[in-house]
């Protein structure tokens, strides 16, 4: 198993044993709803490729899997409340029971905007599992079906999430020392 060191930089907020029991808790809930639906997942890429991996596997019944690449405009860390979809879905939603992937619920103004994406696309039903929440940033309400855990209001890397493109690769997650990185 590849070793990646965690730089001084970062410290664990959750480690990957921690992680393993809440995407296992996350995926009984899931399974309870849908053994029999077929669902569709839909991962908002890239921070929740980690998380959708896990979890998928632990999903013992028919699913399939989609990824949506959203961007929301604006300069630096701050969202400006407009998403764009900047590569969008192979599969067809309609009629389909969908269950959006997200690595963190910051704002909600992404989930709030792909939750009504996608509602216009008739899907059979639509629900939010999202790793992480960070309540205290809420701009839009969004209702998180199946929430990991609440963090605080710090900067988030690591299973899959990144400041500038790095620290994905860190397994476990964690709060960056010095805020202030781009999203
Ligand atoms: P929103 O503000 O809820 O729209 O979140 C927008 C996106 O920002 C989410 O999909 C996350 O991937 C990302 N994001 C929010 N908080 C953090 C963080 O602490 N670290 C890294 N990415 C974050
Ligand atoms: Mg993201």
């Amino acid at each position: 198993m590849p070793i990646v060191m965690v730089t001084a930089k970062t410290h664990v907020i959750l480690s990957r044993g921690e992680v393993a029991a809440i995407v296992g808790r996350l995926a009984s809930a899931i399974a309870r709803d849908y053994r029999d639906k077929n669902p569709l997942l839909i991962g908002i890429l890239k921070g929740s490729f980690v998380f959708m991996a896990d979890l998928a596997r632990c999903l013992d019944f028919p699913l399939e899997v989609d990824f949506i690449r959203l961007s929301s405009y604006g300069a630096g860390t701050e969202t400006t409340g407009s998403v764009k979809v900047e590569q969008g879905l192979r599969s067809k939603v309609r009629g389909r029971h969908v269950l959006v992937v997200e690595d963190i619920v910051d704002t909600g103004i992404t989930a709030a905007f792909l939750l009504e994406y996608l509602k216009k696309k008739r899907p059979a039903s639509v629900k939010l599992c999202a790793l992480l929440d960070k309540p205290s940033r809420r701009r839009t309400p969004v209702v998180i079906d199946y929430l990991g855990a609440t963090v605080p209001d710090r900067f988030i890397v690591g299973y899959g999430i990144d400041c500038a493109e790095e620290y994905r690769n860190l397994p476990d997650i964690c709060v960056l020392e010095e805020d202030g990185g781009k999203k």
